[in-house]
């Protein structure tokens, strides 16, 4: 059984689902070279046909992520969630009433209701439009159905975990009214455990904090995770009084949203608040709810397994502290966690009966990978460096030895190789690479990227060497394979690979398999060879509020721009024509240490994701 699975809303995209898998994901953001861009992916699908082989006439169905939504048919570039309403229009207006309104919701619960109802006309013709496009545009003549944003979220994760029974939770900002959905799933089957309306939606109250700290909320909330380790959570009692959890049930204390909520949180600020304490506020309260909110679900199903999605789980940290849980053994996270990941949940929301005439087969095998999208060929590689008037040094051996060797010398590697990655990260594909030992990395190159991060760059590690470098894997193997979790890293790790542990001991690995990216791991264990640390820094290759890289001409122009100091494409190795101005920082030899991970949990955690 094929389907097409597509998201319309923010973050707009198309997927592939073929018996249970999703054999070609993309999204709209990075053919268009808008990020996070909303509106009807038209691309996207002439795209995912493209990569699967496959035509109109050989899909089952077409099913859409979102059911009660407005249309964004048009391509629109996604500024920041307030700033967006500032440009005013109905969305603008309809959310200023709501937030005016929100005041008094406890006191008449039906305002909820009548909002929904005001807009039940606009979400209408949004699902006749989407017919329309499709049938009229792309000749489709298959069923085509909608599916509950939060819905799409929990099949999202729960047909990639590979899990049997696990309890699946969805949490974000708000889709369809609700902000988070909870799932019983036992041995392929779900059942409905928990709803969260959107008025007591966890995510925005992380987003109006990311607008007070002064970033783009719905776009930035990954700063205010990194920010935290710099403050203390000073104003916790001050969020506990707006927002909490108990017994699994979150209120809205402060009966506010939007506007009115965020003006509520910066009156109660005290004089000389610092975004810091701030952020590390919300931070702590977010991991306080939702572990709360998980650890009371996890209690009451028994359930041992939990599988994540929606934008909540994008923050690594709580999913960390979800892992750590007393009675949660495995944790997984959709990689594309996000609203960018609703073309394939929706997709594999076919694996669930009732959802189309006929059921499509689920599978049990978890995710393998996400080199789901645009891939490169050599002829394109060729002709993009042709055009821009590059040519390519030449080396002996293998290219990935070349590029530890650059590595190991302190060069910045973009590398470029292969299929493009689904989901918000760069997993070697399109990655920018640089040595682990240098702390000051975090400084030179962001600036040079025109980013402000404050987490530090991720390590890519060796799987095998994985226990060395961190704690507690222990259940989150397969996570860790998409960079969607961090862990606390050994005194080993901390001494020696500087560059990627944050201020709090933790880091967010990817881990690398060697059947899973051979090139990518060859990389790395080259580098291993020569220096004795089985891990790099891998950050994603793409420019300041720029997509990620798909094709070389957008490796070129992003290489160039960056003043990155090679690029390797493919087999091309390419230095910049302005040479290195960096310092360069070699790296001596580093004798591997003995195994230190693992404290917590005992046993072979490798084989998480066969489990
Ligand atoms: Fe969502």
């Amino acid at each position: 059984m094929i389907v097409l699975g597509l998201g319309t809303e923010g973050e707009s995209g198309a997927a592939i689902v073929e018996d249970g898998r999703i054999v070609a994901a993309i999204n709209e953001e990075r053919i268009a070279r808008l990020k996070l861009v909303a509106g009807f992916p038209r691309d996207s699908i002439r795209e995912v046909l493209r990569l699967s082989g496959r035509r109109i006439e050989d899909l089952d169905a077409v099913l859409i992520g979102g059911r009660e939504d407005r249309l964004q048919e048009e391509l629109q570039p996604f500024e920041g969630w307030f700033e967006d309403w500032k440009k005013g229009g109905f969305a603008g207006r309809i959310k200023g009433v709501a937030g005016r309104l929100s005041r008094f919701r406890r006191y008449v619960p039906a305002l909820e209701d009548a909002y929904y109802l005001l807009l039940t006309p606009e979400f209408r013709k949004r699902r006749e439009r989407l017919r329309e496009i499709l049938r009229t545009d792309f000749g489709v003549t298959q069923p085509i159905e909608f599916v509950d944003h939060h819905f799409a979220h929990v099949t999202s994760a729960y047909f990639t975990s590979g899990f049997g029974d696990a309890l699946v939770v969805s949490l974000d900002g708000g889709g369809d009214g609700r902000s988070g959905l909870i799932y019983s799933a036992r041995d392929g089957g779900l059942e409905f455990v928990k709803e969260y309306s959107a008025f007591n939606s966890l995510g925005n109250y992380y987003a109006y904090v990311t607008n007070i700290c002064g970033y783009k909320a719905h776009k930035h909330e990954g700063k205010i995770t990194g920010l935290a380790a710099y403050g203390e959570p000073r104003y916790l009692d001050l969020l506990r009084e707006l927002i909490d959890q108990e017994n699994g049930e979150i209120t809205n204390h402060a009966g506010l949203v939007f506007r009115p909520a965020i003006e509520n949180i910066r009156k109660r600020l005290p004089e000389g608040w610092t975004k810091e304490d701030l952020a590390a506020s919300i931070q702590q309260h977010f991991e306080n709810v939702v572990v709360g909110v998980v650890s009371h679900w996890v209690k009451e199903t028994g359930h041992r397994n939990v599988a994540l999605a929606g934008g909540v789980c994008a923050n690594v940290r709580v999913n960390q502290e979800i892992h750590r849980l007393p009675g949660v053994e495995r944790v997984f996270v959709h990689p594309a966690m996000t609203d960018g990941g609703l073309a394939g949940g929706a997709a594999l929301a076919a694996c669930v009966p009732g959802t189309l005439p006929s059921k499509m087969p689920a599978t049990r095998t978890p995710l393998p990978h996400v080199y789901l999208g645009t891939d490169l060929t050599e002829e394109e590689i060729a002709d993009a460096l042709e055009r821009n008037g590059l040519e390519a040094e030449t080396y002996e051996g293998p290219v990935e030895a070349r590029i530890a060797e650059l590595l190991a010398e302190g060069r910045v590697v973009a590398r470029a190789n292969g299929p493009m990655e689904y989901g918000p990260r760069a997993l070697g594909n399109r990655s920018i690479l640089y040595q682990p030992t240098d702390r000051s990395v975090n400084d030179w190159l962001n600036e040079r990227l025109r980013r402000t991060e404050f987490m530090p760059f991720a390590p890519a590690v060796m799987m095998e060497h994985a226990d060395r470098c961190f704690d507690e894997l222990a259940g989150a193997g397969h996570a860790a394979e998409f960079m969607t979790i961090t862990f606390y890293c050994t005194g080993w790790m901390r001494e020696h690979m500087k560059g990627v542990v944050h201020l709090d001991g933790t880091a967010r690995p990817q881990l690398v398999r060697r059947n899973r990216n051979p090139s990518f791991y060859a990389i790395i264990e080259a580098f291993f060879e020569r220096t004795g640390l089985p891990a790099i820094i891998n950050t994603s290759f793409n420019m300041h509020e720029e997509p990620i890289v798909r094709t070389g001409d957008d490796c070129v122009r992003a290489f160039l721009d960056g003043n990155l100091d090679v690029l390797a494409i493919g087999s091309s190795i390419v230095h910049h024509p302005s040479g290195v101005t960096h310092a360069l920082q070699p790296v001596a030899h580093v004798e591997p240490a003995e195994t230190t991970g693992g404290a917590r949990r005992t046993g072979s955690w490798q084989g998480d994701a066969g489990r």
